[in-house]
């Protein structure tokens, strides 16, 4: 089975004073998902988009949107992240006690759930939550900020995962890179088994090329992928 890969744009990256041209241009270019990232100060020491800023961007576009919950607790606020209507709600791993009910919750909320992994954390992790979840993403960076650099062992780790979603049979999960998602790194990204790409500083919106160039490239690399 041939499966597309997902582009997304990370709207944390694009440029606020003009986020309207930006999400047109996103939109011209086929952009498959708009990736938000809201932070809160204490999961990760930093600050990002919110959900007045979710607010615009539905208002602006009809594009479907993954929602990257970098916030401790973030029970407390799937309601609100799922009256936007994502399609995704990642929630992280490290940052609730109850990881399965919260996953529970969002799609209680009719949202797909997406559980997200930083560097240190072990894919066991995910060993008893595979029906649970649509989405793992593999931050291939600490999580907090833009243009950092990839951490190699987090490559092994795309390459683990996906090698249990297969052995349990879950290839319906998604498997996503975020973090340093270059036009370097996606070769081997794609080869790890990831099936979904966080375009940030280092892609969509890296200096020297327009979005529309920058995504094409992205798209170029990425190619389909085979699923067996
Ligand atoms: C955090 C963000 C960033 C984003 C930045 O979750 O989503 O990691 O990918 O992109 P880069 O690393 O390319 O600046
Ligand atoms: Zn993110």
């Amino acid at each position: 089975m041939q499966r597309t890969v997902k582009i997304e744009a990370s709207l944390a990256c694009a440029n606020l004073k003009n986020l309207e041209r930006d999400i047109k241009q996103l939109e011209d270019a086929k952009i498959d998902y708009f990736h938000f990232d809201i932070m809160d100060g204490n999961f990760v020491p930093n600050f990002a988009l919110d959900f007045t800023i979710l607010g615009v961007v539905r208002e602006l576009s009809r594009t479907d949107v993954v929602c990257h919950m970098m916030i401790e607790e973030p029970e407390r606020y799937i309601e609100r992240a799922a009256a936007f209507g994502p399609e995704f709600i990642s929630i992280h791993l490290e940052a609730t006690r109850n990881v399965q009910r919260a996953l529970q919750q969002i799609r209680d909320a009719g949202v797909r759930p997406g559980i997200v992994l930083n560097p240190a954390t072990p894919v066991s992790a995910l060993q008893y939550i595979l029906d649970d979840i649509d989405l793992i993403t593999v931050m291939t960076v600490n999580p907090g900020f833009a243009g950092q650099v990839l951490i190699p062992a987090t490559l092994r780790k795309l390459a683990d995962v996906r090698k249990l979603i297969d052995a349990e049979g879950y290839t319906h999960i998604q498997l996503e890179a975020d973090g340093n998602v270059s036009f370097q790194n996606i070769p081997t990204m794609i080869q790890s088994g990831a099936t979904m790409l966080v375009g940030g500083t280092s892609s969509v919106f890296s200096r020297g090329y327009t979005i529309g160039e920058a995504v094409a490239k992205v798209r170029e690399l990425a190619g389909p992928r085979t699923v067996h």
